[in-house]
């Protein structure tokens, strides 16, 4: 086909145009990452890939949608530690089943956050405490949504902080992470690679990054322990999903696809440019998947049922 590379991963191939359905607003991580996989993987495939935006707070609609979805290989989705785990605690009645609902095809990217703030709060997280401090029950965060991993670094920073701010749902990080530039809101926690740009193009503070380590791509940056807070520690996994009763024979097509697509020279490098970490070869596929799917619903049923979070 004209236009197309000969993918090697072999098996089932589309038969017409496919969609990868984006359960968050353009712009955001999610977003960002699908529109380099599905560049890639539309190569492979041999048939286009449109992204489709489908942004509601927690991903709630386009991941409902993907349930819903024939099941025959020619509309995959994108989900993440929040759609596919957390979510089940932060609502009473969830319009989908992360697990009954869905063929898992592999996870592709874990991402490090990075709390962003305007300019106007501060420079380092010393500034940032006072400013609160200053400005009692002021402070804003703006996120995804109820269960989004914006919304739970949002809350793990309100806790180690103890910055008590509000916390303000958008369709998507994007339009979040947008809003905190503009001065709208006063902060975002975000997936490194939408937060990384910002910072280096002088529209948000970095303050700290939210893993025990700093990132080679802002180098600047504290870690969490460096600022003295270590439980500010939280990583994105983030996977690819077709709706239940996709034959074996196309989720194991479409796993190949993806894995093939993650060595992919330009997809490693804009990846690792933005601080985006693929799993290694022993994470990738139906099956870990699965298992972290699992093991992550149990994980987060816990941290809300601490953190005393009622279902919405
Ligand atoms: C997005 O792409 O908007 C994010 O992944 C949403 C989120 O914070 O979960």
């Amino acid at each position: 086909r004209p236009g197309f590379a000969q993918g090697t991963a072999g098996g089932w191939r589309p038969s017409r145009p496919v969609t990868m359905l984006v359960p968050f607003a353009a712009g955001g991580p999610t977003d960002v990452m699908a529109r380099l996989l599905a560049l890639r993987m539309s190569e492979r495939l041999g048939r286009p890939i449109a992204v489709e935006n489908a942004g509601s707070a927690g991903g709630i609609v386009g991941t409902q949608r993907l349930a819903r979805a024939a099941p025959d290989g020619h509309t995959f989705g994108l989900g993440h530690m929040g759609t596919h785990a957390a979510n089940v605690s932060f609502y009473r009645r969830l319009p989908y089943d992360p697990v009954a609902d869905f063929e898992p095809v592999g996870q592709y990217a874990t991402n490090p956050m990075i709390l962003g703030v305007h300019p106007s709060i501060g420079g380092n997280a010393q500034e940032v405490s006072a400013w609160i401090a200053a400005h009692p029950g002021e402070l804003t965060v703006a996120n995804a949504g109820n269960g989004s991993v914006s919304y739970l670094g949002a809350l793990l920073f309100n806790r180690v902080f103890q910055a008590k701010a509000t916390l303000v749902p958008y369709r998507g990080a994007g339009p979040a992470l947008q809003d905190t530039v503009n001065g709208v809101t006063h902060a975002v926690v975000d997936q490194a690679l939408t937060v990384i740009p910002q910072v280096q193009s002088g529209g948000l503070k970095g303050i700290c990054v939210t893993v025990p380590r700093r990132l080679p791509q802002v180098p600047d940056l504290p870690s969490s322990a460096e600022i003295g807070k270590s439980d500010f520690d939280i990583a994105v996994w983030n996977g690819a999903f077709v709706p239940k009763g996709t034959p074996a024979e196309i989720v194991r097509s479409l796993a190949a696809t993806l894995n093939e697509t993650l060595e992919d020279p330009l997809i490693r490098e804009r990846f690792a440019a933005l601080a985006v970490e693929i799993p290694p070869v022993a994470e990738r596929g139906p099956e870990p998947l699965r298992r972290l799917i699992a093991s992550e619903i149990a994980r987060w049923r816990q941290v809300a049922s601490d953190a005393g979070v009622v279902p919405e």
